[in-house]
């Protein structure tokens, strides 16, 4: 089987190997036709740098303010849920990742670990990400853990008023929690590589909640206005609202006093026809002002991505299935062989760009 991973893409294609195929969809589809994950992809590759020669880059600095803390790189990790259906360990070796690198690590509502064990294990690195489910109460409670448990950031997610439609989960009778009949059966029983240290650890389920509590397919559309004002009287750390493509919610959402706004399509899981999300960024940048500290995710698959991302007027980036994959073709070896390739990338691109601090990329290095 081919093990060496040079880049995500072979991450992508060991993980698709390992993996059932119900479990690998759920990770790398999206929405719709996918037509919004393929044109985050697609934008972000288009973009162009210009190398600039002759500068001295033999020490590069890579460290990155974001939220008044000063973190070891300029990306963290996108909250996701049932992380550990890519590995059985999935959010403890993320949070461990986190420990180890000074990142943040968001921790989803829907993750396969709780609140209190990830914010034990992320050592102060991480931030909650809330899902409005099916009451404000709930939403509140969830909140109150995160404080009690010692989370400074919350990241409310905006954009799953409803869950789109996911064709390939649809077809694979992809549940949470997991049903399995015969088709699904068969497909874990092709998969031992993935199965057997799934079975061994036990079946992921939702670590915030007991069973049937949180119903993932159910309308999460009760966040609005009133909530965000309400969230923002409420929680003291750092507010920050994922999932926003619009430049116009984004003042709306800044004049609401948040300390940040998270752009993103949700890795194009949600509106199938959305624009790429790095193609909104810059329109984000310029309504907001250069103040307000953006994140940015949806299709970074590379270092060149991160710095693109940042020429683009983000302040952060997020990680999403990159890890996912790196995590599914080889547990903890293939999540930090993927971090250290975007590491590294991110360095090269540095160095090529003739910049040696990562806080002095900017729009002055994208080529029209
Ligand atoms: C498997 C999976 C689960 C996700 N679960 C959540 C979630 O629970 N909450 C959330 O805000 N975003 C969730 N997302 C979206 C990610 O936070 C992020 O926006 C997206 O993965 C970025 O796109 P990329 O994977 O192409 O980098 C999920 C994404 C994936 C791939």
């Amino acid at each position: 089987m081919l093990t060496a991973i040079y880049s995500v893409e072979d991450a992508r294609r060991i993980a698709r190997l390992k993996m059932p195929k119900l479990v690998f969809d759920y990770i790398d589809g999206a929405a719709g036709d996918e037509g919004a994950n393929l044109r985050n992809q697609r934008s972000l590759n288009q973009i162009k740098l210009l190398p600039r020669v002759l500068v001295n880059v033999d020490e590069k600095q890579l460290t990155k303010k974001c939220l008044n803390h000063q973190w070891g790189l300029p990306f963290g990790i996108a909250p996701m849920g049932m992380c550990n259906l890519a590995h059985p360990k999935g959010d403890r070796l993320l949070a461990q990742a986190a420990t180890r690198l000074n990142i943040p690590h968001c921790l989803s509502t829907m993750s396969s670990s709780s609140i209190e064990d990830v914010g034990k294990w992320a050592n102060g690195n991480a931030w909650f990400q809330l899902y409005m489910g099916q009451s404000e109460e709930q939403a509140m409670s969830l909140v109150e853990r995160a404080r009690k448990a010692g989370y400074q950031n919350l990241i409310l997610t905006v954009d799953v008023p409803e869950v789109a439609p996911r064709r390939r989960d649809m077809r694979n009778g992809f549940k949470s929690p997991l049903k399995i009949g015969p088709r699904q059966f068969l497909d874990f029983a092709l998969h031992p590589l993935w199965s057997i240290p799934t079975l061994v650890a036990g079946a992921p389920s939702l670590g915030n909640f007991a069973e049937g509590e949180f119903d993932r397919d159910a309308k999460r559309g009760l966040a609005d206005w009133h909530f965000l004002d309400r969230l923002r009287t409420e929680w003291q750390g750092k507010l920050i609202v994922k999932g926003v493509l619009s430049p116009e919610d984004a003042v709306r959402i800044r004049d609401a006093g948040v300390d940040g706004i998270y752009v993103s399509n949700h890795g194009g899981r949600q509106l199938g026809s959305a624009p790429a999300a790095i193609e909104q960024l810059p329109k984000i940048r310029k309504a907001v002002g250069d103040e307000l500290c953006l994140i940015f995710d949806s299709g970074v698959r590379d270092g060149e991505g991160v710095v693109k991302a940042l020429a683009m007027g983000a302040d952060f980036v997020m990680l999403g299935r990159s890890l996912s994959y790196g995590m599914g073709a080889n547990g903890e070896e293939g999540l930090n062989q993927v971090l250290d390739l975007i590491i590294n990338e991110i360095q090269l691109t540095l160095a090529q760009l003739g910049c040696a601090d990562i806080e002095q990329i900017g729009p002055q290095m994208l080529v029209e």
